[in-house]
């Protein structure tokens, strides 16, 4: 007899395409054995379609969708809460040296599993991802995050110049690096290759410019950073004299596009904006990473209010925790504490947080009709929540907030490592607690 399909009785948060999100205080969802919704509902279901599923039930649990993470570096979470300096002393006394220990195949081997284990127990069920610049230990991270299933989008870190010498390479080196990757990972077990020139300080024209013809040629995603910090921002317009702006450098090198996600953006001009919002590129917020490296607050209203497109992600280490729930709530934070300063107030709240790190980040990858929510028709992508952990009241006896838009503000605000209680991608449990 064939084994049952597989379903979910619990609370939901759900997000919606408008920027909020839905509560349902109990609903079922019920996937099939491809782990796509076939039922998703507050009503339950007919006796003869529940006898189809096997329901676990989880009545005082909420589920929301497996987070989605839209910048990190894999080989940077070791020194996580490390290093509190500015970017520049940060990137060369603690990153690189950190990223040059991925020669080392065992390094890159312990590394990678950690991390991607590290990213479910968060509740993270999709990860665009920086890797270190040595091919073998990009290798072993596409392998590793096979075996994890999770949904990774990985790029070998490009430079060829202003960096150690260990970690540099040349153009020649980069295409053909490149190439043996997408042969080998893109678009194979959930995984995507993503063109990943570190930033404009460490590549050349040249370097720049190969990372755009090949991001065009194969239709790949391109990840960089951009206008993070002042003194980065003085040197690169230093460093091409021949460009308008920092935002043009990655222009005129074909760079900047609709599957372009830019780390950061903390300074960017208005026009830089618009040249951004021109080329559908997306401008990826970092909040935690803003604030512990001191590199400035995102101004995430003007952002929103003139269109330009925004991501979230944790910039590990940058950031110093891969939860994308802490994330969301320092993007809260953050644009109160601009808000503040510009003497408005922000549009920014727990809901739209939410949206964000799930239906929101997923349409900056193109996959809204895929992931980020429930529906019928998307993957069974979901990060199962025991809140218990993070009420004040440790669930007994009952907290007199428990709403579920206040249990939401207890996850956001007072969010527990050991909270997710288990991680489903495409129906499948990736981790349990
Ligand atoms: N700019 C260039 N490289 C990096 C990095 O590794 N982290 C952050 N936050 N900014 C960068
Ligand atoms: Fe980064």
């Amino acid at each position: 007899m064939q084994q049952k399909k597989k379903g979910l009785c619990a609370a939901f948060i759900n997000p919606t395409p408008n920027g909020s999100v839905d509560f349902l205080g109990e609903a079922y969802l019920l996937w099939n054995h491809q782990g796509v919704i076939e039922y998703f509902s507050s009503e339950k279901p007919s006796e003869e379609k529940i006898r189809q599923y096997e329901i676990a039930v989880h009545k005082d649990k909420i589920a929301i969708p497996g987070l989605i993470d839209l910048h990190t570096h894999l080989p940077q979470y070791e020194f996580a809460a490390q290093g509190s300096v500015a970017l520049l002393p940060w990137l060369q006394k603690y990153t690189f040296p950190q990223e040059a220990r991925f020669l080392d195949a065992s390094c890159a081997q312990t590394q990678s599993k950690n991390f991607f284990r590290h990213c479910l127990l968060n509740g993270t069920t999709t990860v665009v991802a920086y890797l270190s610049s040595f091919l073998e230990a990009a290798q072993i991270a596409f392998e590793e995050a096979s075996r994890t299933k999770i949904r990774a989008y990985l790029g070998l870190t490009l430079m060829d110049r202003g960096v150690p010498k260990e970690i540099q390479t040349t153009a020649v080196d980069a295409q053909k690096n490149m190439l043996s990757l997408i042969d080998t990972y893109h678009k194979k077990n959930g995984c995507e290759f993503v063109v990943t020139p570190r930033f404009a300080l460490s590549c050349t024209d040249a370097l720049l410019t190969l990372c755009g013809e090949v991001s065009h040629a194969y239709k790949l995603f391109l990840q960089t950073h951009i206008s993070e910090n002042t003194a980065e921002v003085e040197e690169t317009l230093r460093l091409f004299p021949q460009c308008k702006s920092y935002t043009d450098v990655y222009n005129v090198t074909g760079c900047l596009h609709e599957r372009t996600l830019l780390g950061h953006g903390i300074h960017l001009e208005a026009k830089e904006r618009q040249l951004i919002r021109e080329k559908k590129s997306a401008v990826i917020h970092c909040p935690t990473s803003n604030n512990f490296l001191g590199s400035g607050i995102f101004s995430y209203d003007t952002l929103h209010k003139e269109k330009t497109r925004i991501g979230l992600g944790t910039d590990v280490a940058g950031g110093y925790s891969l939860s994308m729930l802490n994330e969301a709530k320092q993007s809260i934070e953050m644009a109160k504490l601009r808000a503040h300063f510009d003497n408005c107030s922000t549009d920014l709240n727990a809901s739209h947080a939410l949206y964000q790190a799930t239906l929101g980040n997923a349409a900056i990858l193109s996959r809204e009709n895929e992931l980020g929510s429930f529906s019928i028709g998307k993957f069974a992508d979901i990060a199962l929540i025991d809140d218990s952990k993070c009420d004040p009241m440790f669930g007994a006896p009952p907290n007199f907030y428990s709403s579920l838009p206040e249990r939401l503000n207890r996850i956001l605000y007072r969010s527990h490592p050991d909270m997710v209680a288990s991680t489903f991608i495409a129906g499948e449990i990736v981790f349990e607690r």
